[in-house]
């Protein structure tokens, strides 16, 4: 298998340099680039899904390929070769990101991919988005800000806020709570995280997990709308702030 990689590796580029100039302005040559993850085969996750696209009869991995540069918002991408089946991301994938076996599928990324939102990283400096930093080992938005999919940016606001979340430790919002749930089966980050996404009365933007007091709190506001009420405290408490939705 892995004997295979570097010639994926040149025929993707020898396919971007064939029609670097067709989708035109959407790339520069050396964006256009895309390269196989040899670590990350017979896998899927579904960290920052763009969408999955069934490619039908085309030669799957290159339109895919072309399809994940056409889209500003995709940085990795995924291709079953045999189902031609593609998955579009809007993060760099690596082996940090929770994957399930899913045999067939390769993952690729492309240039947009070193520093960008996802990247691995050991200080602050390899994280090439303003605003942003190196949080357990992987770029994110700083606690101020939210990732933007479509611009690929930090920033205060979401115009639609979606289903990811990151997690910092070590914080949370005093206060500020919509809602706060105690029963111990709300106490993991999916069960609270799903209790903002199914807030409706106001938008849900991040949540604090206090697993010392065992409390879920659900809240409308950020580290960026209520900084005076963002703390840092070291113990057993978790702050989860809402990124933005991918839109259409
Ligand atoms: C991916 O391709 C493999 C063959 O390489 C096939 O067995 C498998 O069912 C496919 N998986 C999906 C989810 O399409
Ligand atoms: C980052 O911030 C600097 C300084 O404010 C600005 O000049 C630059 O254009 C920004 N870069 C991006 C990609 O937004
Ligand atoms: C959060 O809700 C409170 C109470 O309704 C409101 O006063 C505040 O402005 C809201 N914050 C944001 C960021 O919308």
């Amino acid at each position: 298998m892995s004997g295979s990689l570097p010639e994926n590796h040149v025929t993707l580029l020898l396919f971007f340099s064939l029609t670097i100039s067709f989708p035109a302005a959407l790339c520069t040559i050396q964006s256009c680039h895309a390269w196989p993850m040899t670590q990350l085969v017979d896998k899927v996750t579904d960290t920052w899904l763009i969408r999955e696209v069934d490619l039908g009869s085309s030669k799957s991995r290159l339109d895919c390929a072309r399809l994940c540069v056409s889209m500003l918002a995709c940085t990795s991408f995924m291709v079953n070769h045999s189902t031609r089946r593609c998955r579009l991301h809007a993060h760099r994938l690596t082996d940090l990101d929770i994957f399930r076996p899913d045999l067939g599928f390769v993952t690729y990324e492309t240039s947009r991919a070193p520093g960008a939102v996802g990247s691995k990283c050991t200080t602050d400096i390899e994280c090439a988005m303003n605003n942003s930093l190196c949080l357990s080992g992987q770029c994110q938005c700083q606690a101020t800000h939210s990732y933007s999919p479509n611009s690929r940016s930090c920033v205060t606001e979401c115009p639609e806020y979606g289903q990811e979340f990151t997690v910092f430790p070590n914080n949370y919002i005093t206060g500020n709570n919509l809602q706060v749930f105690i029963e111990p089966e709300m106490i993991t980050p999916e069960a609270c995280e799903a209790a903002c996404l199914a807030y409706t009365l106001d938008v849900c933007r991040s949540i604090d997990l206090d697993y010392d007091l065992q409390m879920c709190l659900v809240s409308n506001e950020t580290s960026f709308t209520a900084p005076a009420s963002f703390i840092y405290y070291v113990k057993n408490i978790f702050y989860h702030q809402r990124q933005c939705a991918y839109q259409d």
